[in-house]
């Protein structure tokens, strides 16, 4: 059983988007561990991109997923990092998959919808960013 780290991200919470993309998960099986709303700050962007700090696309990242609230999930399921990528589609939404979320709802390369963590190590730092332990349930 693996955890992943899902954000809805600011073009999708402008479009209302949020319950849609989250139970396009829900029905591929994927489980709702923890869920909440928050509007991330520079320091937990800059943290959660960390990787990506002195790319030429990290300032106008950190901008953007600063700039509305976001849904932030913790999903659970088998192999569900890997699924959750195979679902979301590739981070250019011109490049995803018919029938993935960044095909139906991305914007462009920066506005694609969704977050979701790329490693089960990634995952597991990336939700201690965001949930508390007693956030996150087993039911
Ligand atoms: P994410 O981390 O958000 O799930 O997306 P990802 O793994 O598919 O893509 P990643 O390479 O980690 O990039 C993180 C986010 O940065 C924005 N981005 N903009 N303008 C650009 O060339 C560019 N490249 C990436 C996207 O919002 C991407 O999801
Ligand atoms: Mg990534």
């Amino acid at each position: 059983m693996e955890r992943s780290l899902v954000l809805i991200k600011p073009d999708a919470m402008q479009r209302e988007l949020a319950g849609t993309i989250l139970s396009r998960f829900q029905q591929e099986g994927l489980r709702l561990a923890a869920l909440k709303m928050l509007h991330i700050d520079r320091d937990l962007a800059e943290r959660h991109y960390a990787v990506h700090a002195g790319k030429p696309f990290f300032n106008d990242l950190i901008k953007y997923i600063t700039s509305t609230p976001v849904v932030a999930a913790v999903l659970e399921g088998e192999k569900a990092v890997e699924r959750i990528r195979k679902i979301m589609g590739a981070t250019d939404p011109a490049r995803a998959e018919a029938g993935t979320i960044r095909k139906d709802f991305g914007l462009d390369i920066q506005q694609n919808a969704v977050h979701g963590s790329d490693s089960v190590e990634t995952a597991e730092k990336e939700i201690k960013l965001y949930f508390a332990g007693d956030e996150i349930f087993d039911y």
